[in-house]
C-alpha cells in the first residue's frame, strides 16, 4: 500500500466510514447493491468468486451513431471491488462505454448487467452508481457540505443521518475544514475531492470516473492518484476509471482495458500488458518502446528470426500471425537493451549519438549501422562519449515481433511513450 504523510488519519477515517456503511445498509434509498460493496474493508474483498467476477457484464454491446460504430461488440466482465481502467486514444470509445454503464446512453445492441440483472430499463439515478467527471460538475451556488449532501437529500435520507455522513465523506477526502465554502473558493484539486466525496457519500456499489484528474497539474494529479487508490483499497468499492494517461493507468489499476477504434484490443494486469503486449498498438501505447521494421526470415515455434535493414538479424518472440517473408514490427523496451551484451541472444555494435540525464537514470541514444537510433536505459553514473562504439544486445524473450501495419487513426509504434 502506498503511504503519504496523512495516511494513518486517512485510513482511520476510511475504516470508520466502511464500518458505518455496514451498520447503515438500509438508510440509502436504492442501496440494495451498495451495502454489499462497502460491507467489508479491502481485506475482505472477495475476489475470484464466480458471482463477484461478473459484478458488471457487457454482453455483445454495440453503440452506433448513424452508421458510425462508436463501440463494437464489447464483451467485458468487471469483478466486484476491482479497479478497472479504460485506456486509449481520443475517440476510441471509452466515454461512450462508461456512459452506457451509467445509463446516460443506451446500447444500440447487447446487454449490460449489474449484479446479475440487466440495467436496460433502469434510469441512471436507479443504478446506484457514483460518477466523477473531469470538470467536477459541482453546484456553484451550494456550499461544499450541501454539494456532498445532495445525493443523500434526493434519496430522501433523513436529516439526522445526512450531517454525520457528509462529515465522514469530507473527512475521507480531508476537506472537513472547508465545508462552508463555495466551490469557487477552492483549488482545482480541492474541488475534485468534493466531487469524489459526493460520489462516495451514498455508498454506491460502483463508481465511474471519466478523466477525473485531467484538469490538475502533474504533482497534484500524482497525489490524488495515491489518495484514490487508498480510498479504493479501504472501501473495496468497484471503480471503472477512464484516462488517456498510461502511467496513471499502470499505477492505479488492477486491470487495464486498452481501447482502439471502439473495441477493447487487450485487457490485463498492468505488468501483463507491459511485458506481453498482444499487438504493436498496445506495445506502443503502454510504456516506451523501440520500434524496428524487419522481414521474417524463419519461424520456429513461438520464436522467429527477423532481418533488419542492412542485413542485421535478430531473434524475437512471434506474436500473432507471423509468416516467413512477411514484414514485421519489432518492439524492445529501453530497459531491456543491455550494454556489453554478455547475456544477450542478439548482439549489435552501435555508436553513441548522445546521452540524456534523468536523475535516477540516463537515456542513451545508440545508432545501429542501419541508421536506426535506439533508446537505451542506462545507469546514471555511466560515462560514454558521443561517437564511442558500444556493444548492445537483447534477449529473444525481450524482443516481440508483431505483424506490420499502421494502426488505425495513424498511430504507429514509435520510440517514445504515447499517452
Ligand atoms: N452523440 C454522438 N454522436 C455522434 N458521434 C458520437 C457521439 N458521441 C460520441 N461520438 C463519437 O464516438 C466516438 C467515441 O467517442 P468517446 O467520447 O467514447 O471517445 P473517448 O475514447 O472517450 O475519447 P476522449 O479520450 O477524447 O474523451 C468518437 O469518434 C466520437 O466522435
Ligand atoms: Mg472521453
Amino acid at each position: 500500500m502506498v503511504s503519504t504523510g496523512q495516511s494513518s488519519s486517512l485510513r482511520e477515517a476510511l475504516a470508520e466510514s466502511a464500518h458505518s456503511a455496514t451498520g447503515q445498509q438500509g438508510t440509502a434509498a436504492g442501496g440494495k447493491t451498495g451495502a454489499a460493496a462497502t460491507s467489508k474493508p479491502a481485506a475482505g474483498r472477495e475476489k475470484g468468486k464466480p458471482a463477484d467476477a461478473k459484478f458488471v457484464e457487457f454482453i455483445d454491446v454495440e453503440k452506433t451513431y448513424g452508421n458510425f460504430h462508436a463501440v463494437r461488440r464489447l464483451n467485458l466482465s468487471i469483478g466486484r471491488g476491482e479497479f478497472l481502467t479504460f485506456l486509449g486514444p481520443s475517440g476510441s470509445g471509452k466515454t461512450t462505454t462508461l456512459n452506457m454503464l451509467a445509463g446516460f446512453e443506451r446500447p444500440s445492441q447487447g446487454v449490460i448487467t449489474l449484479d446479475g440483472k440487466s440495467v436496460d430499463r433502469l434510469p441512471p439515478y436507479d443504478r446506484n452508481i457514483g460518477m466523477v467527471f473531469q470538470n467536477y460538475a459541482l453546484f456553484p451556488h451550494m456550499s461544499v457540505a450541501d454539494n456532498v449532501a445532495f445525493p443523500l437529500s434526493v434519496r430522501k435520507v433523513s436529516k439526522a443521518d445526512i450531517g454525520p455522513r457528509v462529515t465522514r465523506a469530507l473527512e475521507m477526502v480531508r476537506l472537513e475544514r472547508f465545508k462552508d465554502r463555495k466551490p469557487t473558493q477552492l483549488s482545482g484539486g480541492q474541488q475534485q475531492r468534493v466531487a469524489l466525496a459526493r460520489a462516495l457519500v451514498y455508498q454506491p456499489s460502483l463508481v465511474l470516473m471519466d478523466e477525473p484528474l485531467g484538469a490538475l497539474d502533474k504533482k497534484l494529479r500524482e497525489h490524488m492518484q495515491i489518495e484514490l487508490k487508498q480510498i479504493h483499497e479501504m472501501l473495496g468499492v468497484t471503480i471503472v476509471y477512464v484516462t488517456h494517461d498510461q502511467s496513471e493507468a499502470l499505477t492505479m489499476s488492477d486491470r487495464v482495458a486498452i481501447f482502439e477504434n471502439g473495441a477493447i484490443v487487450q485487457i490485463g494486469t498492468p505488468d501483463g500488458l507491459y511485458n506481453e503486449p498482444a499487438t504493436a498498438f498496445v506495445a506502443s501505447f503502454i510504456g516506451e518502446n523501440n520500434a524496428l521494421d524487419g522481414i521474417v526470415e524463419r519461424v520456429d515455434g513461438d520464436q522467429c528470426l527477423v532481418t533488419l535493414p542492412t542485413g542485421l538479424r535478430t531473434t524475437a518472440m512471434a506474436i500473432g500471425d507471423i509468416r516467413p517473408g512477411a514484414p514485421v514490427q519489432l518492439a524492445v523496451r529501453p530497459e531491456r537493451i543491455a550494454g556489453g551484451g554478455d547475456h544477450s541472444d542478439n548482439r549489435f555494435l552501435a555508436t553513441v549519438d548522445g546521452r540524456i540525464y534523468h536523475g535516477d537514470h540516463q537515456r542513451l541514444l545508440a545508432r545501429l549501422p542501419s541508421g536506426q537510433v535506439l533508446t537505451v536505459k542506462i545507469s546514471p553514473d555511466a560515462t560514454m562519449a558521443t561517437g564511442e562504439a558500444i556493444d548492445l544486445g537483447w534477449r529473444t524473450a525481450d524482443c516481440r515481433a508483431f505483424p506490420a501495419g499502421v494502426a488505425p487513426d495513424g498511430i504507429t509504434a514509435n520510440t517514445g511513450s504515447v499517452s
